[in-house]
């Protein structure tokens, strides 16, 4: 199934650089696990009973962030761990689609995929609940924390958006000919990558929107 894994690239990268042991968590529509990519051997790590679509990670202190879209909450758990996951609720929203953390800021962002629906963000303790864009159907999010935009998709409009951390200036990247999810912002080459919904393709464009390939 073309959406059954959703990577999260940022504790590949901690672990790398923090030169432990390699793993990478993602979620199935219900199930975090954990690959060891030295062995490749697959841990389950928490079976959520309602659908998620996305992870994000924060370095500082250390959570993992996950959503129920439908229980309409962001929960998080402490990673690594050696206990069993025990789930915290963070915040309550509508329909909570896709999560992003700046370490840095301490901030967690989300989209809520509703025909009025947003941009959001709160600080990690689930306080200072900030709309940063009113968008429709908005879907997958990406942070560009060192050129501050908030890399973005939406159900209905085909094209990579991005918006400032301030939610001042929206601007359209790219149009496209399909739907993009699972955005990811490469810092050293600057350029952002996607898949497209109906095809699966992944795809990439420089930040300025420049030079589109394959
Ligand atoms: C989003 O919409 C709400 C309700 O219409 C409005 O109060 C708020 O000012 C809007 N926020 C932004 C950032 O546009
Ligand atoms: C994308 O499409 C919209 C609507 O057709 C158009 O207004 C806009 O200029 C286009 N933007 C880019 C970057 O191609
Ligand atoms: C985008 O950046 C590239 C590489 O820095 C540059 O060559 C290109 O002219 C830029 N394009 C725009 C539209 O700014």
């Amino acid at each position: 199934m073309l959406f059954a894994i959703y990577l999260l690239f940022f504790i590949l990268k901690y672990f790398a650089t923090a030169g432990k042991q390699e793993k990478l968590l993602y979620t199935t529509a219900n199930n975090i696990q954990e690959i060891d990519l030295d062995t490749l051997v697959v841990k389950e790590l928490a079976y959520q009973s309602t659908e998620s679509r996305s992870l994000a990670y924060d370095v500082q202190e250390r959570y993992v962030y996950s959503l129920r879209l439908t229980e309409n909450t962001i929960v998080r758990f402490p990673y690594p761990n050696d206990q069993a996951v025990n789930f915290e609720t963070v915040v309550s929203t509508n329909r909570p689609y896709y999560v992003a953390f700046d370490s840095g800021n301490s901030h967690l962002y989300w989209t809520e995929l509703n025909t009025l629906g947003r941009v959001v963000r709160c600080k990690s303790d689930g306080s200072d609940v900030t709309t940063i864009v009113n968008e429709t159907l908005p879907i997958a999010l990406a942070l560009d924390i060192y050129n501050r935009w908030i890399y973005y998709s939406t159900e209905t409009s085909n094209a990579l958006l991005r918006v400032t951390f301030d939610g001042t200036e929206r601007q359209v990247v790219i149009n496209l000919s399909s739907r993009l999810i699972d955005i990811q912002v490469d810092f050293v080459d600057q350029r952002v990558y996607w898949m497209e919904y109906d095809t699966g393709d992944l795809k990439s464009v420089l930040n300025n929107g420049s030079m589109s390939k394959q």
